[in-house]
């Protein structure tokens, strides 16, 4: 899969794209992703890639022309039609069902603004979705991508060692994930529960499945909503 970032802050993304899992997706050729500044396809003499309100007002806005030529210059590389995302507080909020239809497509290409709006026909004629990672502002869509990015990448088959963990996380269940310990069985004066290391499977599963419903209902009950309960467990969790 592709992964391309129009931005004016390129450099927020080395680390990132450098480190760690993404790091190591990137290596082994899972992934490419790349940070374009898409001030270099502006076609002014200075370079500039916003301007004032048509109407006044404060504030800049982003001009067309150059997340125009960046997306057409990306597309015309790429073989695949692109989904391309806009970073911003307006836009559809995201959740693990958007990560997992994102991660199906072979190439993406985000915009990411900064200070300031986009010009409506940026949205209106070249953008496929908008994505708001909260009901917050930040000072711009690079932090907004980069989570974006994460969690699509991790979905990619190959990025995760373990390529169950990607499967019974928090929010892939439609819950939150159960509690999880290690090793020693006793730290301090606190235990770890004694099913968990009794070696009975069925037991073990049982009682993850319990603890992933009681967390999700004391913290996150309206995510119930969307699974499917047995009889016993709508009960259980009621209790
Ligand atoms: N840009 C600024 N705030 C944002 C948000 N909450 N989500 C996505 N992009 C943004």
């Amino acid at each position: 899969m592709r992964m391309d970032v129009l931005t004016l802050f390129p450099a927020m993304f080395e680390e990132v794209f450098a480190a760690s899992i993404l790091g190591k997706a990137k290596e082994k050729g899972i992934v490419s992703l790349q940070a374009i500044n898409f001030r270099d396809y502006s076609n002014n003499k200075h370079n500039t890639v916003d301007d004032a309100p048509f109407g006044g007002g404060g504030g800049m806005v982003l001009k067309a022309e150059p997340i125009f030529a960046a997306v057409e210059a990306l597309i015309s590389e790429g073989a695949a039609k692109p989904r391309v995302v806009l970073m911003c507080p307006q836009g559809e909020p995201y959740t693990q069902r958007k990560a997992e239809e994102l991660s199906q497509e072979s190439h993406l290409i985000f915009i990411c603004g900064h200070y300031e709006g986009f010009d409506e026909r940026i949205r209106e004629h070249l953008v496929t979705d908008e994505i708001s990672i909260g009901d917050y502002v930040l000072t711009g869509g690079e932090l907004a991508a980069m989570v974006v990015i994460d969690s699509v990448a991790r979905l990619l088959p190959g990025v995760l060692g373990n390529e169950m963990s990607a499967v019974t996380d928090s929010f892939s269940t439609g819950l939150l994930e159960y509690p999880h310990y290690t090793r020693p069985a006793k730290f301090r004066e606190w235990e770890v529960p004694d099913v968990l290391i009794s070696g009975h499977h069925i037991n073990v599963a049982n009682w993850r499945r319990k603890q992933s419903l009681r967390r999700t209902w004391q913290r996150r009950p309206e995510l119930l909503t969307h699974v499917e309960l047995t009889k016993e467990e709508r009960q259980w969790i009621q209790a």
